[in-house]
């Protein structure tokens, strides 16, 4: 919340800026033409620069790399190697899984835009059937957990067995083969053993829209390590199923290093990985206009917090 607030207020200090700007401009074109004095125009030149050069460091401090872009098309992963955190020590060591080498990949190569196209049906399908009132709601296909409201539903006790009017056998059969595709990559990009990973909770399709938060549930934007939230996560992956810049505006997914901010816009059947812990702190930019559509994905080293695919009941 702080960190949005933040954000905010520099975009309202800059609107007024602006508009004292613009009114500064007005009021000396008109007094211009009565009396032209060279001084003034000097110091609104000055006037002007500064606030142009304030305004390109404040925007400029925001943002520091794109890391990929949406219009670029990353066939074979583009990897990023970090330095792993100290909070793998916190837990019992995996062979084969536990993060040796950390970091943070993104691929367009494992999931095709038709399947994509498909598992964003899907999504909207079930997130039909309720929704959040605030703007960011999810659907949890292993717990069946639906947002409805201010608070969750279970969709396979809610709907009962209306559920198999909304999904079918093949949509289930296409979320597990892009499933294990992600493990796949996950494994050999960390150089880990995919049958020593397995498949954890949370792992949920998520829509949000620019609709002002209810409740907390809502506040996808604040930055976060998914270790410290979820202490099973070793490896997040996310796909994204709809357009940064296309389907909507906002919505691009931060990676919080110390020396700047590291972004990666989201383009449908991309998909981005990295080591969960505090080497890869990070945050959602609030969606500004249109429809965000996402899975994330999770996986533990520890058996303890394997979950089966999600089923038919
Ligand atoms: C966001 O989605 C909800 C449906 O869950 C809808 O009621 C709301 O009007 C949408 N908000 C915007 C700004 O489109
Ligand atoms: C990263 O962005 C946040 C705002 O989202 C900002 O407060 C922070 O200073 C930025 N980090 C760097 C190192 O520029």
């Amino acid at each position: 919340m702080p960190v949005q607030r933040r954000v905010n207020q520099k975009s309202t200090d800059n609107n007024g800026i602006e508009k004292k700007i613009k009114r500064g401009n007005a009021h000396r074109q008109a007094s211009f033409w009565k009396r032209p004095p060279g001084y003034l125009l000097v110091l609104t030149a000055f006037g002007v620069c500064g606030a142009v050069s304030w305004l390109y460091l404040t925007f400029d401090n925001e943002i520091t790399e794109t890391l990929v872009r949406q219009g670029e098309v990353v066939q074979q992963p583009k990897i990023f190697q970090v330095q792993c955190s100290e909070d793998y020590d916190n837990y019992k060591r995996y062979p084969g899984c536990t993060p040796q080498t950390c970091g943070r990949a993104v691929t367009d190569g494992v999931v095709t835009h038709e399947e994509a196209r498909a598992l964003r049906r899907l999504a909207e399908r079930g997130l039909s059937l309720a929704g959040s009132d605030g703007g960011a709601s999810i659907l949890d296909l292993h717990s069946g957990a639906l947002s409805m409201g201010k608070q969750f539903v279970n969709i396979y006790r809610y709907f009962g067995e209306r559920i198999k009017d909304v999904f079918s056998e093949e949509d289930f059969q296409l979320y597990r083969a892009v499933r294990a595709r992600i493990q796949g990559v996950i494994a050999e990009m960390f150089g880990l053993d995919p049958s020593r990973m397995y498949l954890t909770k949370p792992t949920f399709f998520s829509r949000i829209n620019s609709s002002a938060a209810k409740t907390t549930h809502d506040e996808y934007w604040h930055p976060h390590i998914d270790k410290v939230t979820y202490g099973s996560f070793d490896y997040t992956s996310l796909l994204y199923l709809s357009d940064y810049g296309g389907d909507f505006g906002g919505g691009r997914f931060v990676f919080m290093d110390a020396d700047g901010n590291r972004t990666v816009e989201p383009r449908a059947g991309r998909v981005s990985f990295f080591s969960s812990g505090s080497e890869n702190l990070h945050r959602v930019e609030k969606v500004g206009w249109g429809t965000r559509f996402a899975i994330t994905v999770s996986f533990t080293c520890d058996p303890a917090h394997a979950i089966a695919d999600p089923a038919l009941p």
